[in-house]
């Protein structure tokens, strides 16, 4: 289905809540290739958003990737088993990934919050200030406050092999084991603020 008639089916509903459409219309489709750069220049610091499972549980990654794979624009994201949105991601594999703004001090403390605090103990989003969106084309909400998300369809999951890896990698990452789950989505759609 294209786009557009992604978008429009899933906002003709009734129950869609007072404000939903004027806050769409802050958010243009974008090619995902465009925002690689934005994604490189926080990736390692402040590290991204995650969000997953439909409550969105927002989990900060330090690590991931963009590119094509099986023909298809790919972003690649690491968890651990140990953290509770590995969790929500084995029941629903899709999720988002928010892109904080350049220079933005309270998605910067925010950022810092959800990579110290699990979605175990609450809801992480309220306690840090930041707010939830209805996923436009999964069902997955993604991060208000960031410019940019890319919201992907999971369609590959896998262990990191224990016994494939590198192993300066395993001593210095796995040392207690916890290796990450690795989670391929393919990218339905990429959202900046218009
Ligand atoms: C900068 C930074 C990057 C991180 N990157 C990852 C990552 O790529 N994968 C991961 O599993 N945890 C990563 N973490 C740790 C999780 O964000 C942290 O354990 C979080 O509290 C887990 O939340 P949850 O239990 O709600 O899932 C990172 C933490 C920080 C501060």
């Amino acid at each position: 289905m294209p786009e557009a008639g992604r978008y429009l089916w899933r906002y003709s509903i009734p129950w869609m809540s007072p404000g939903t459409l004027e806050y769409l219309m802050t958010r243009i489709a974008t090619d995902p290739f465009d925002a690689v750069p934005e994604v490189m220049a926080r990736i390692t610091s402040p590290g991204l958003l995650l969000t997953c499972g439909t409550e969105g549980n927002p989990i900060t990654i330090g690590w991931g990737s963009v590119g094509i794979i099986w023909g298809k624009p790919i972003f690649t994201v690491l968890v651990r088993p140990s953290r509770y949105s590995f969790g929500l991601l084995r029941r629903l594999g899709d999720f988002c990934v928010n892109v904080p703004a350049e220079n933005d001090a309270a998605m910067k403390s925010a950022v810092a919050w959800c990579g110290s605090h699990s979605g175990r103990d609450g809801d992480k989003a309220s306690d840090c200030g930041i707010t939830k969106e209805a996923g436009i084309v999964i069902d997955v909400p993604h991060i208000r406050e960031c410019p940019v998300h890319f919201e992907c369809r999971s369609v590959h999951a896998n262990h990191v092999l224990d016994a494939e890896i590198d192993g300066g990698i395993r001593n210095r990452f796995y040392p207690k084991g916890d290796l990450h789950q690795i989670w391929w989505g393919e990218i339905l759609g990429c959202w900046r603020v218009a």
